[in-house]
């Protein structure tokens, strides 16, 4: 829980702290994990929305009279944006490099499938660009078909859209021309992810955060090959992201690969069990057990 010093409200009686513990008496929703910073970001910004002049106010004639307003001040703490090959470097590392290590250790191993999951996948940017990379390495070879993405996140609502897997022409600017072409079918400005790749994926809501899994239920066991967390650590505490992390190395396959946000990068430097593959791009390699 945050102390009274993490409040960053100037000149308001009200403490960060006294938010947290009204959101969780009334409401049940333990936001105690956030990052003071962002949970003070995200106040200040329903403070101009809502009109309130301080946080005082805003506590008491908004967040705790109105159950509205306490949905869309927790819905604002799951920031959904994402982008289509956000973050370039670490997607051209993950073609010419993470991927093709993953197919040549397949190939030496007799491994039949790759198995990936996207935590925290948002409304499936993600998720579709690393499957149109594997579509397109692996339709050649011979024995990798097996391929399975797994898409979690917390938000239904996000969830949702990823499972659709539409989008208008506008989201699909990082896209190369090839891609569009050959992994969208297009009815007008909507773009539908191509069946072929859609058969590879599975969604599930799934909460990184979650004490009783070790992993998605859906993917029964861990042992991915390749794990995306992007953007996501970011937003939580240092105890909170550290159990976010433990979570995602307990799921690697020996010398799998983990891919963070590049904001990232620095927070999961100090985190144990992993060799920094390629800095600056944010990919770490499981030591091998
Ligand atoms: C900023 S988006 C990042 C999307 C994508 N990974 C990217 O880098 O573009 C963060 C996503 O993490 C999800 N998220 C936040 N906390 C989570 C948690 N505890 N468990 C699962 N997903 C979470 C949010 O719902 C949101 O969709």
């Amino acid at each position: 829980m945050g102390s009274a010093s993490d409040d960053g409200f100037a000149g308001s009686k009200v403490p960060l702290n006294d938010i947290i513990r009204s959101m969780n008496r009334v409401y049940g929703l333990d936001i105690s994990g956030y990052e003071p910073s962002f949970l003070i970001r995200t106040i200040e910004r329903r403070l101009q929305a809502t009109g309130c002049d301080s946080a005082a106010s805003y506590l008491a004639e908004r967040l705790l009279v109105d159950p509205s307003e306490a949905e869309v001040f927790s819905r604002s703490l799951r920031v959904g944006y994402s982008e289509f090959f956000r973050e370039p470097l670490t997607f051209a590392l993950l073609e010419r490099q993470v991927l093709p290590d993953l197919m040549e250790r397949g190939r030496m191993t007799g491994r039949t499938g790759l198995r990936v999951w996207s935590a925290g996948c948002a409304a499936g940017q993600e998720v579709w660009s690393v499957a149109i990379l594997l579509d397109e390495l692996l339709a050649s070879a011979d024995r990798l078909r097996a391929w399975r993405v797994f898409a979690t996140d917390i938000s239904e609502s996000d969830l949702s859209l990823a499972c659709a897997g539409v989008y208008p022409a506008a989201a699909l600017g990082n896209v190369r021309l090839r891609h569009v072409d050959a992994c969208f079918t297009r009815q007008g400005d909507c773009h539908t992810v191509a069946m072929r790749i859609r058969e590879h994926v599975e969604f599930a809501v799934y909460d990184l955060l979650d004490t009783a899994t070790a992993c998605p239920p859906m993917c029964i066991f861990g042992d991915f090959d390749l794990v995306l967390c992007c953007n996501v650590l970011i937003y939580y505490r240092p105890d909170q992201r550290r159990r976010i992390i433990a979570k995602l190395l307990g799921c690697l396959a020996p010398g799998g690969y983990l891919v963070t946000g590049e904001a990232e990068r620095r927070l999961m430097a100090q985190a144990g069990g992993v060799l920094e593959v390629a800095p600056p791009a944010p990919v770490f390699q499981a030591t091998r057990r």
